[in-house]
């Protein structure tokens, strides 16, 4: 009988975890919760994606026996020099919903031409081996877009309903979920941090 190599995430998050464990169900590797370990919140002091996401990669692995692997993502404009960007969850201050920093983007950019108003999502997934691992492995997605001054469609979260996708025709809320996890900076970064890991796992086991 095989054991599965056991990996932490550094969130909370259930749906994050179904998700990367459905793309891992051909490995031997099982991603499990922080909350496992108790691992205490982590002020994200860093001042882009890939910092923060290894600060809490590097913070949760001080507390778990496993390696672990931590994403930061959120909506930069170019025209706003890429904010909200790593204030994405905060834009609208400490605490505020997902409606609020929605409607204070819009509202910044009500008056830009549709051509000042191209976006993206961008998530950053790393994975540490243990906390002061040197080599850490880093994969990053990134999803393009146009920001909408009227927010359309139910699906997703944040600021899904302002995230027009030309391809398709529709706001990433009006996706469907399987659609938006195969074209989003989420699904990118997890499956190119998976490819990365299936050549780390397959080297150590052949060592
Ligand atoms: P975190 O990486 O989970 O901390 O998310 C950062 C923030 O970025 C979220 O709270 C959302 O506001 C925004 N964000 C990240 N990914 C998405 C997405 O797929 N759809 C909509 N908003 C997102």
């Amino acid at each position: 009988m095989s054991v599965r190599q056991r990996i932490v995430l550094a969130s909370n998050n259930p749906g994050k975890i179904r998700e990367i464990n459905a793309l891992l169900s051909d490995t031997d590797i099982e991603v499990v919760s922080q909350a496992e370990f108790d691992v205490p919140g982590v002020e994200e002091t860093g001042f882009s994606f890939v910092e923060n996401a290894l600060i809490k990669a590097r913070h949760a692995a001080g507390y778990c026996p496993y390696p672990v692997i931590a994403d930061d993502s959120g909506i930069a404009l170019d025209a706003l020099d890429g904010r909200p960007g790593i204030y994405s969850a905060r834009y609208a201050g400490a605490g505020a919903s997902d409606e609020q920093n929605l409607y204070k983007l819009i509202d910044e950019i009500r008056d830009l031409p549709e051509h000042r108003r191209r976006a993206r999502f961008v998530c950053l997934m790393v994975y540490l081996q243990y906390e002061t691992d040197p080599v850490p492995l880093i994969a990053e997605g990134v999803w393009h877009g146009v920001a909408l001054t009227e927010p359309r469609g139910d699906n997703g979260f944040g600021y899904d309903p302002m995230f027009y996708v030309p391809e398709h025709d529709r706001t990433s809320a009006e996706l469907d979920p399987a659609t938006k996890n195969r074209l989003s900076h989420r699904g990118q970064a997890l499956r190119k941090l998976i490819g990365m890991l299936k050549v780390k796992v397959n080297k150590q086991v052949l060592r």
